[in-house]
């Protein structure tokens, strides 16, 4: 509360709460899991001296419809109401996870749960969706470097790695969409990102041509998933992985000294930029 930027107005401070409303599927992304550390629960707050704060925030969706943002709103009409119901506060931050872009997103609801808490509190809402935003914006492309039979089972070994290029594949888990792009194998060494949705062959769950698909490293784990083509694999195929513009970009790793794949953009001609290029050096350079 000393900052000069507080004392002139143009810092609010906000408390992150936890609504103690579990609505999503997976436990690694649940910020309402009993001992969270993620947010303070009412209780906790009994009696607790709230002044310097104008603001509450809840982040606990992740990936969901707005049916799973309303429940948790009457959570913390429950809890957290009188509170918001109080002129010190003048914000609600209702955190991020709301798939908003999906055609199936009901953004009607939306628009009605944010009208209707502003009018009941008087407090201004916030929203902050990340993934939403960038959802089916990039793609990770793979090559088949080899093929292999072990115990009854077929794999392909990829110049890409679950463990340390996608591990929300490990950790969450996620199973992304692949799919094996025909236009492009003739040149293997041809342009880094494919587009023509027609030389897309999306990977199934199961069938005849099925591959356990595997990253380069050390960890027996790396383990992308299995996944049935419409014909054998060969090295030099070219596998697209959907969806890898958020979050798997800023998590990667260069462990076991996996080359990170280059970021490429590609323009609405179609022509590529590359923005950056990953090297020994970049891997060396972190450690030392
Ligand atoms: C506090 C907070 N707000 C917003 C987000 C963005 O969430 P999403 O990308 O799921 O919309 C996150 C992501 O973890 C977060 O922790």
């Amino acid at each position: 509360m000393a900052h000069p930027r507080y004392q002139s107005g143009e810092l609010h401070c906000g408390l992150r709460i936890n609504p103690q409303h579990s609505t999503g599927s997976t436990p690694l992304y649940d910020p309402c899991v009993a001992g969270s550390r993620l947010g303070i629960t009412a209780d906790q707050l009994e009696g607790v001296d709230l002044s310097g704060l104008s603001g509450l925030h809840f982040h606990t969706l992740c990936e969901q419809n707005s049916d799973d943002l309303e429940s948790t709103l009457d959570a913390v009409h429950q809890r957290f109401g009188h509170l918001l119901g109080s002129p010190q506060f003048t914000y609600l931050n209702m955190g991020g996870g709301h798939w908003i872009t999906k055609p199936f997103y009901d953004r009607d609801r939306l628009v009605r749960l944010v009208r209707e808490t502003r009018e009941r509190y008087g407090v201004e809402v916030w929203l902050e969706p990340g993934e939403a935003v960038a959802i089916h914006t990039g793609v990770l492309r793979a090559r088949v470097i080899d093929v292999f039979e072990s115990a009854g089972h077929r794999l392909a070994i990829l110049d890409v790695s679950g463990t340390a290029h996608m591990p929300d594949v490990l950790e969450m888990p996620y199973r992304p969409d692949v799919y094996l792009v025909e236009a492009d194998n003739a040149n293997p060494s041809g342009p880094a990102v494919v587009i023509e949705a027609e030389s897309y062959h999306p990977a199934a769950e199961s069938g005849e041509h099925l591959y356990r698909l595997g990253g380069p490293t050390c960890l027996a784990g790396d383990v992308i998933g299995d996944y049935a083509f419409p014909r054998p694999l060969a090295p030099g195929d070219l596998l697209v992985f959907d969806d890898m513009a958020h979050y798997t970009m800023v998590k990667t790793t260069t462990f076991n000294g996996v080359p990170h794949p280059d970021i490429v953009l590609q323009h609405e001609d179609g022509t590529l930029e590359t923005i950056r290029e990953f090297t020994y050096e970049d891997f060396r350079d972190r450690l030392s």
